[in-house]
């Protein structure tokens, strides 16, 4: 029977502890989360800075609506293309000292039609629109190399595409440079290296500035993804390119996304206008997918404007990072057998790591039943044997929440010991 293999697959995962399982939000305010009648202080968000409830994001919004309407009605080459969209991809491009930018509905979509669009053959993709045979002539098409930990959207979409990938250890940049090295120097394909501002899972940071140079000097692009760089770094909260004042032949490719500091939803790639143009007429994603609703380009402006011109938020998420680790360390430290570890982060994002998914799961379930809301965070989302939890931490936690936090963390490690 066709598809007689899902439930196998199903209870497969279920065995290995890795089965996933969604989880309804009635509500949320104030970083109280209401699921299943139960109220929660929520350390699993990524709105780091608030600004999800911010009122000038929820009242531009509306002035959005009244004055585009609800969605765009069309793809951005059709009619779906609005001042509003324009005015936000001016900005970014501006904010970043890039040519141009493109926004996209997701930073998923966005990774995705990168991907798709440099690495499927570019050059002949119109043949390959042509014809199957055309297409199944391309062999090879450029190599990627991604940093291990680098996002699913990414990997996946690379994974789709005729480039070879190679994947560098996590920050390793004499494992890049080898890597690099190692690719015949006669073959004279397109390559481009792959990292985060911020890694997602582990809230720690790429070395940018030098793996730019490693970059260049193999005549590669760098492309950075900065998902959760966005909004919390930069004077003006344009991220890690911002605050590492890395020019456009520095990073030639800039992915952000507006779901997580910046509070609402969408993503953009930033570079040249040859790659902005190349993308406007190959990246599937943009040409055949509605254009993100106006009033959501409207908000996400806003939202980008404040964070700049007001860095309260900013430096309340600081404090909070600052006063996390410090409590964390004084009440339960580093264990130095390696079980239990609060990453070396500086981010919003401090995880962690307990090893397997069932003492993440266990650690997570004990905080629940605390009043603290953190999945689990599994495998296949990070390597094998480094389930974890992923507190987040946002610029509207109070240190009372924080104070709540590791009491919370202290009782439950007890209780799973
Ligand atoms: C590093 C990274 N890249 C890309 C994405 C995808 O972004 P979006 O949620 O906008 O699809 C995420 C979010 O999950 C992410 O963490």
């Amino acid at each position: 029977m066709a598809f007689d293999w899902l439930e196998a697959r199903l209870s497969e995962r279920a065995q290995q502890g890795y089965l996933r399982k969604r989880v309804c939000q009635q509500y949320e305010k104030d970083n109280i989360i209401c699921i299943d009648g139960e109220h929660y202080l929520n350390f699993a968000s990524n709105d780091y800075l608030g600004m999800r409830q911010h009122e000038g994001v929820l009242q531009s919004w509306v002035e959005g609506l009244a004055q585009f309407g609800g969605g765009s009605g069309a793809s951005p080459l059709v009619t779906g293309h609005t001042q509003a969209h324009l005015a936000l991809e001016a900005y970014i491009a501006d904010g970043l000292n890039r040519e141009s930018a493109l926004l996209f509905n997701s930073g998923f979509a966005a990774n995705q039609a990168l991907c798709m669009a440099l690495f499927s053959g570019a050059h002949n993709q119109d043949a390959c629109n042509q014809t199957p045979s055309a297409a199944a002539g391309i062999k090879h098409s450029g190599e990627i190399f991604a940093d291990r930990l680098m996002h699913a959207s990414f990997l996946e979409g690379a994974m789709a595409t005729k480039a070879k990938l190679r994947r560098f250890r996590h920050n390793d940049l004499a494992h890049l440079s080898n890597l690099l090295e190692k690719v015949d120097t006669t073959n004279n394909s397109d390559k481009l290296v792959v990292t985060e501002g911020v890694f997602s899972m582990d809230g720690d940071s790429a070395p940018l500035r030098d793996m730019a140079g490693i970059a260049k000097q193999h005549n590669a692009w760098l492309m950075v993804d900065d998902a959760h760089g966005m909004g919390v770094l930069g004077e003006n909260g344009l991220g890690s390119i911002e605050a590492q004042a890395l020019s456009q032949s520095d990073v030639p490719i800039v992915m952000g996304t507006f779901g997580k500091a910046v509070g609402t939803a969408g993503a953009f790639i930033a570079g040249s206008q040859a790659l902005i143009d190349y993308l406007v007429n190959y990246a599937k994603h943009y040409v055949y997918s509605t254009a993100m609703p106006p009033a959501q380009a409207v908000a996400t402006l806003y939202s980008l404007t404040h964070i700049a011109a007001d860095s309260s938020r900013t430096d309340a998420l600081n404090d909070n990072v600052a006063y996390f680790r410090e409590r964390f360390g004084a009440q339960i430290g580093n264990d130095q057998n390696g079980d239990l570890i609060l990453a070396n982060s500086s981010s919003a994002i401090q995880p962690i790591i307990v090893g397997s998914p069932e003492r993440a799961l266990a650690l997570s379930d004990a905080l629940k039943a605390r009043g603290i809301w953190i999945p689990a965070i599994r495998y296949p989302t990070v390597p094998k044997g480094e389930d974890r939890l992923r507190i987040t931490l946002s610029a509207t936690h109070t240190q009372q929440d924080i104070d709540v936090l590791v009491d919370a963390i202290a009782l439950a490690m007890e209780s799973i010991a």
